[in-house]
This record gives structure tokens, sequence and C-alpha cells, in this order.
């Protein structure tokens, strides 16, 4: 990288799908594929940032230079990610954490039975992890960044969930073919509590990634190292 203007910071960032388990062979699961998270650990890197990544499932192999925690659901998820900001600058969370689980965990298969119907499945609410840290930020100044995925009204929604997760910057994706799930790209509109809108054109997930950073940067200056 040009600069190392994450020399001397700390940052956390989560990334990959979460797998909540209904028994020991099957899972909900989501089309995560963590290229998004890890792009940005990278970059991080370059950068001359200390980072650690919480990975989710991913196919991608752990990056160099980073300190990487695999976890399974968004409770280990969310674990690992309150640990490892309590010392952090900035905590990015790219992962696509599960929004529920499923209410009981059978120890062992659930088995087909003869005649009969299988019964439902149950859910319940995970965590909201991004609403928490940014609400009890670990370290006075510590910067929050999150991810929205959002279909239609994809700005107006990105406002209201800006507002309503507390954070100091949502990366906003309009999910769709070739883009955000599983694809190498992305185009997105980063919203800060500013009322700054950063639009990065359609690009490589690493583009992206250094546009996040370019905009931590500035907004930590005043943060001690
Ligand atoms: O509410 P929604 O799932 O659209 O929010 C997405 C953002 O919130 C992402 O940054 C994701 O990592 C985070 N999130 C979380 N905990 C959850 C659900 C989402 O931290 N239970």
């Amino acid at each position: 990288a040009l600069t190392q203007d994450l020399a001397g910071r700390h940052v956390v960032i989560s990334a990959g799908g979460t797998r909540e388990p209904l028994d020991p062979v099957r899972y909900l699961g989501n089309r995560s594929s963590g290229k998004q998270g890890y792009a940005l650990a990278r970059t991080a890197v370059a950068r001359g940032a200390r980072v650690t990544l919480v990975a989710g499932n991913t196919e991608l192999p752990d990056p160099a230079g980073v300190d990487v925690v695999h976890v399974g659901t968004a409770l280990q998820l969310r674990e690992a990610v309150l640990k490892a900001a309590a010392d952090a600058d900035a905590v990015v969370m790219a992962a696509a954490v599960a929004d529920f689980r499923p209410t009981v965990y059978a120890t062992g298969k659930i088995k087909k039975r003869d005649g009969q119907e299988p019964d439902p499945v149950t859910l319940v609410r995970n965590p909201d992890i991004l609403a928490e840290i940014s609400s009890e930020r670990a370290r006075p100044g510590q910067l929050v960044v999150g991810f929205a995925a959002e279909t239609d009204e994809v700005l107006a929604n990105g406002r209201a969930k800006l507002a309503r997760k507390g954070c100091d910057l949502l990366v906003v994706n309009e999910v769709g073919e070739h883009r955000a799930f599983g694809s190498a790209e992305n185009e997105a509109v980063i919203l800060a509590t500013d009322g700054t809108e950063t639009p990065v054109p359609y690009g490589p997930k690493e583009d992206l990634a250094e546009t996040v950073w370019d905009l931590v940067v500035p907004r930590l200056a005043e943060n001690r190292r």
C-alpha cells in the first residue's frame, strides 16, 4: 500500500456466514462467501494495521499476517468479536450473522419416523452484535462499521438502519446478480452519521474495502494510538 495510515491501529473484522445447528449433522446457513470481510482484512494489513479476523463459514484461506479466529454460530461470533474489540480502534461487522437460531439443538440426529411428519422447526432471535458493540463501545472513540444488504428502497432503508444500529458508518449494498453474496464485485453507498454519503461504483471488493478505510482513518485521527 502507498500509505501506512492504519499503523499502530488494531482493527477487528467479522466475515462470512454463521451456521446455526439443528442437530449434529444439520444447520441453518446463508450464502455469505466471506470475500468482502477478507478483502477488508488484507487491505487493512497492507495499510499497517494489526488485524483480528473473526471468520464464520467461508472457503477462503486465512490471509497472511492476520490473527484469524474461526467460529460457527452467531453466539460464538459474538463472544469472539467482543473479546477482540476490547482494545480495538475499529470494529467492522462484515459477517452475515444469522438473525435466528433453532430454539432447540437435538444432541442426536433427528430421525425420520414411519408414517409421521417431522416436528416443525422453531426459531429464536440471535443478539444483534452490531447494535450491542455500537451502544457499548469498548473504548471511547472506537469506530464501528456495519454492513446492510438491501433489495429495495436501498438508501431509505440504509439511513434508517444506520440510526437504528447506532454505528458510525454503514456500507449499504444492493443485493443482486453479480453483486454482494458470493461475487468478487460489489457496489455500495457508505453512509456516515455526519450525513456524508459516499457512493462506491461497481468493482472489486478490494476497492470497496479501501474506501471503507479511507473513511475510517480520518475519523480515528482524534483517538489515541
Ligand atoms: O439487521 P441486518 O442483518 O440487516 O444488519 C446487518 C449488519 O448487522 C451487518 O453488519 C451484520 O454483521 C450485523 N448483524 C449483527 N448481529 C446480528 C445480525 C446482523 O451484528 N444478529
